[in-house]
């Protein structure tokens, strides 16, 4: 659709988690005029949801080589040294700029931040907030900040495409806006840089940590308008998660690693703690072997979950530390103070994306990738547990001062986008087909043949599109819902085809045809473009 409206600014930030709102803060301090778009409401993204809390080395003892150390060894040898070096030395003085921001950490009596554990660490490092409710207490402070230093903002508003120059420089993009106002329909923010902070992609499989705003709107429009991605194959399953039945679908409640930081058990029906002798740090292990490790048990057992055991801490402790997990539980009929809470892994973060480079930039000229929609290097094969909000943290701040640097800034006249994302549309009616497909084959355990079947699934939704066929993947109208499920096809069938590419066995990509990790071959990543459709 043509743009029925149109306003500029310096830098457009596509999304509002820690990643978009961090760097629309930023901008708008270097005095570059920001606009945040964001798909639903300012605080509806992934970050709210975030509960064991954020890494930093700022623990007596800790240093961020040690961090270094435990990101690597997570990673599986795909990390990129020098980013991960960025992330854990710049790490604690941006938590303590978050802080400064307005965010309130959990402290001790003495004023210190209490850190915490989880999978992957050898250490306490992870400071936390309202016990497990740190994404909800990052964005509620940054948010506030966005609002009282007046930012521009447009809520409900879904991304479509980039618009770039004639000479193929990112020039703003379309949106589509729902709701009552100046902006509604479609219509374009010009701009010569755009920040795509859109989040991950969890709901391109049926079972997710994932809120239903997480269906890969950026890394499907990054692609449409040929930038580079990578490291797609690499979807990470978190290891615990509340389990609602076999056929609960979308956004299942989490149960953060930090409670098995803080010495829950995970054990099956007959009470047998089965990750003891699995890794040194058992239940502490990384988060791709706790998921390996639940997974082969119920495989072994023909059972649908395994337990995690966490009856010891008490009434009182659950109540303190694990505030809103007792709730989710108790709201589903469990009670964690009594009973073992059933969990299996669901599918919880991207670790590929958009390409970037340390400075945040993507391959197309003025386009910027942070946070899960990006690949910027520091989670390699699989992302050490909490990871992911300090990324979003010190890669944004990276972009403001990237893009602060090429002030003063102008934009080329934009012409339409490369590739809109107009044809062919696929039906909302496809997503739950889309999802099942993914679930089926490419999931936690995936094979050749898995895979191959999954990819023929996708390609007859797409075919059955472009050839108008009836059914539920027919052509669609425009809408939100469609074009959402047209991204969600689009990454789905791009992360298939490079999983079925990689055949090994690393981080969170398990093959079960390929159990072993092959150095020899695949040290590498596996980098997509898809050149744009300009005719
Ligand atoms: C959790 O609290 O277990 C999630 C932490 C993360 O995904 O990094």
């Amino acid at each position: 659709s043509a743009p029925g409206w149109a306003i500029a600014a310096d830098v457009v930030v596509v999304g509002s988690g820690v990643a978009g709102l961090t760097a629309a803060l930023r901008c708008a301090a270097a005095g570059l005029s920001t606009v945040v778009v964001t798909k639903a409401r300012l605080d509806d993204g992934s970050t709210r949801w975030a509960q064991g809390g954020i890494a930093a080395a700022l623990g007596e003892g800790d240093t961020p080589d040690q961090h270094l150390d435990d990101t690597l060894v997570a990673g599986a040898g795909l990390c990129d040294e020098e980013a991960v070096r960025a992330l854990v030395t710049e790490g604690p003085d941006a938590v303590r700029r978050l802080i400064a921001t307005g965010a309130h950490f959990d402290t001790s009596a003495a004023g210190e931040i209490e850190l915490t554990r989880e999978g992957g660490h050898h250490r306490r490092r992870i400071a936390h907030a309202g016990g497990d409710a740190t994404g909800a207490e990052i964005s509620r402070a940054l948010v506030e900040a966005v609002r009282d230093g007046g930012l521009r903002t447009i809520e409900n508003a879904l991304v479509l495409d980039l618009l770039t120059d004639a000479e193929g420089r990112t020039a703003g993009v379309t949106l589509h806006v729902m709701g009552e106002g100046q902006h509604d329909g479609v219509g374009a923010v010009h701009a010569p840089a755009v920040v795509l902070a859109t989040g991950g992609m969890g709901q391109v499989f049926s079972a997710t940590t994932n809120p239903a705003v997480s269906t890969g709107d950026g890394v499907a429009l990054a692609l449409r308008a040929g930038a580079e991605v990578s490291d797609l194959e690499f979807v990470q399953f978190h290891p615990t998660v509340l389990f609602l039945g076999t056929d609960s679908e979308g956004q299942q409640p989490l149960v953060s690693e930090a409670v098995r930081g803080e010495g829950a058990h995970l054990v099956d029906a007959a009470g047998t703690r089965f990750m003891l002798g699995q890794h040194e740090l058992a239940e502490l292990a990384p988060r791709d072997i706790v998921a390996k490790g639940i997974m082969r048990r119920m495989h072994e057992q023909g059972a649908a979950h395994m337990y995690l055991d966490a009856r010891h801490f008490g009434a009182r402790m659950w109540e303190q530390r694990f505030p809103t997990i007792l709730a989710a539980c108790r709201a589903h009929g469990i009670d964690p103070v009594t009973e073992p809470i059933p969990v299996a892994p669901a599918a919880h973060y991207a670790s590929g994306g958009v390409r970037t480079d340390l400075r945040g930039r993507t391959t197309v000229p003025g386009l910027y990738a942070c946070g899960e929609v990006a690949c910027t290097g520091v989670h390699g094969a699989n992302r050490l547990a909490s990871n992911s909000l300090l990324e979003g943290l010190v890669f944004a701040e990276r972009i403001a001062a990237d893009i602060a640097s090429r002030a003063p800034l102008s934009a080329g006249e934009p012409v339409a986008p490369a590739s809109p994302s107009e044809l062919p549309l696929i039906a909302p009616e496809a997503r739950v087909e889309i999802q099942r497909i993914m679930s089926q084959g490419a999931g936690v355990l995936r094979s050749a043949a898995s895979l191959t079947e999954a990819a023929a699934a996708l390609e007859g939704v797409h075919r059955a599109a472009v050839e108008g066929q009836e059914g539920p993947a027919k052509t669609a109208e425009p809408g939100v819902e469609s074009w959402e499920t047209s991204n969600l096809l689009c990454v789905a069938r791009v992360l298939t085809a490079a999983a079925l590419e990689r055949e090994e066995t690393r981080g969170c990509h398990w093959r079960e045809d390929r159990p072993d990790r092959d150095d020899t071959t695949w040290r590498r990543h596996l980098v997509i473009r898809i050149e744009p459709d300009r005719s």
